[in-house]
């Protein structure tokens, strides 16, 4: 291959090692990681969500389905992009922890890590902005000692109308025996539309 050729895919080549390229593949890593089954969420996805963490040193990591992190990678707020939405927004991000305390005895789960509206995006494919503050913020995770690690899942959905208005989960609400599919068919907001997820467990004894 010709140099000029190599220095012309690099960036791509690197991107393809960080971050989610394919629906399918993406689909298959939530099938494998028994998601859909554990969230009771159909998910067949069409479009893909880019979920970065800032780091305090060194580049910004960009999540891809099922990729471990250390904890104190995690500790935020992410910055969500969209790849190949099909509208503009508004959309509806939210993260949850279906493995608290641990995956063997998740009897807090699901622990809702994130919860926000109004997010736009200039072009189909591009950062995800939102104008208002999130109905649950983001809380960075704490698997306790001993858990083995927990799935974080973020997930898309299309926001429905009204969504500013709905009292089914405010700032006050536990973040604790939180249900996403149960809160999505409460306030009409369907299957998500993109989605992925990182494992992490606890920090280093
Ligand atoms: C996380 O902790 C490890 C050591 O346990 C350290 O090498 C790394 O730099 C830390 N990363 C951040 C983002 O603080
Ligand atoms: C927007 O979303 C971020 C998380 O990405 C959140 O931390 C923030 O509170 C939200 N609200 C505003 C007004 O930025
Ligand atoms: C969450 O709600 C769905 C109904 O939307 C239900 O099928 C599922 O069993 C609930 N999950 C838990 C853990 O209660």
């Amino acid at each position: 291959m010709r140099v000029e050729l190599l220095v012309l895919l690099a960036p791509f080549i690197s991107v393809a090692l960080a971050q989610d390229l394919s629906t399918r593949a993406v689909k298959r890593a939530f099938d494998t990681a028994d998601i859909p089954a554990d969230l009771a969420i159909t998910f067949n996805p069409s479009a893909l969500l880019e979920v970065t963490f800032p780091q305090t040193s060194g580049p910004a990591i960009t999540l891809h389905a099922g990729i471990q992190l250390p904890r104190n990678a995690t500790a935020g707020p992410p910055t969500f992009s969209v790849l190949g939405a099909s509208s503009r927004g508004p959309f509806v991000v939210a993260a949850v922890d279906p493995d608290a305390p641990t995956p063997q005895t998740p009897t807090n789960a699901q622990i809702r890590h994130f919860l926000g509206g109004d997010f736009t995006t200039a072009s189909l494919s591009g950062a995800l902005r939102n104008s208002t503050a999130a109905v649950s913020a983001f809380r960075q995770p704490t698997p306790p000692a001993g858990s083995d690690p927990h799935r974080y899942i973020f997930l898309l959905f299309n926001q429905p109308p009204g969504f500013e208005s709905q009292t089914v989960v405010t700032p006050t609400t536990s973040i604790a025996l939180f249900n996403i599919s149960a809160f999505a068919s409460q306030v009409g907001l369907g299957n998500p539309i993109a989605g992925t997820f990182m494992l992490v467990g606890p920090d280093p004894a």
